[in-house]
């Protein structure tokens, strides 16, 4: 019998939606941090097996909550296999509270975690400590430019571009472009 796959998609009722749905496609059952029930109950229904995707309504800045409902995940399903992870500045501590109960579980296997994060922190590289089995990777947000023009990304190119990165599996990638830097869309 083969185990089952699991993820955990934080703030994945968001632009990372169509990365939710996606990973739920190809066979993961997938958890889907956010706080709207609503639109954490939309994104299951939209998904392909609905049965296999679970929204946990959390306000990532309180941590005991957080370290409740991660708990939670690893005592019904164990360790996720990956976790992507898009995390407001208003919560810094979100990321190391979910990576602290993830320390305290025992497993002998690795896991990916992508770390999605904006533009500006491509310059000035956030220090992450990360357990010792996690595949730590990093997903910048950049900006697109046609005609001339520089704009933000669609949340439909930021969910492709962030499946991209986790099917190429590089340490870092980059979703659109950053450069020229200086041409960013204000
Ligand atoms: N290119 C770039 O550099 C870049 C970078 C960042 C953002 N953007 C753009 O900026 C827009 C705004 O970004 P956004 O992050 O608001 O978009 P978003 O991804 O649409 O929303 C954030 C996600 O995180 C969840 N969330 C937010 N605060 C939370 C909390 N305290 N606790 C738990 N879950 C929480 C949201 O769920 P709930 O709403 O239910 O809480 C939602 O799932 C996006 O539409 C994107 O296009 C561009």
């Amino acid at each position: 019998m083969t185990a089952k796959k699991i993820a955990l998609v934080i703030g994945g009722s968001g632009m990372l939606r169509g990365v939710s749905r996606w990973l739920n496609e190809i066979g993961y059952s997938v958890y889907i941090i956010g706080r709207d029930r609503q639109k954490l109950q939309d994104v299951q229904l939209e998904c392909k097996h609905p049965e296999s995707s679970c929204g946990i309504s959390v306000d990532y800045r309180d941590s005991e909550q957080l370290k409740q409902q991660v708990n939670r995940i690893l005592a019904a399903d164990g360790l996720p296999d990956i976790i992507v992870s898009w995390i407001h500045s208003t919560a810094p501590n979100a990321l190391s509270d979910i990576l602290d109960v993830i320390q305290d579980y025992h497993t002998d296997n690795s896991w990916r975690l992508f770390h999605i994060q904006s533009s500006a922190g491509f310059w000035i590289k956030e220090n992450t400590p990360v357990p010792e089995l996690c595949l730590y990777k990093r997903v910048y947000l950049g900006f697109t430019q046609e005609n001339n023009q520089s704009r933000w990304l669609t949340h439909g190119e930021i969910s492709d571009g962030v499946i991209q990165a986790i099917e190429s599996d590089k340490d870092e990638s980059v979703v659109g472009t950053i450069e020229p830097w200086d041409q960013r869309p204000l």
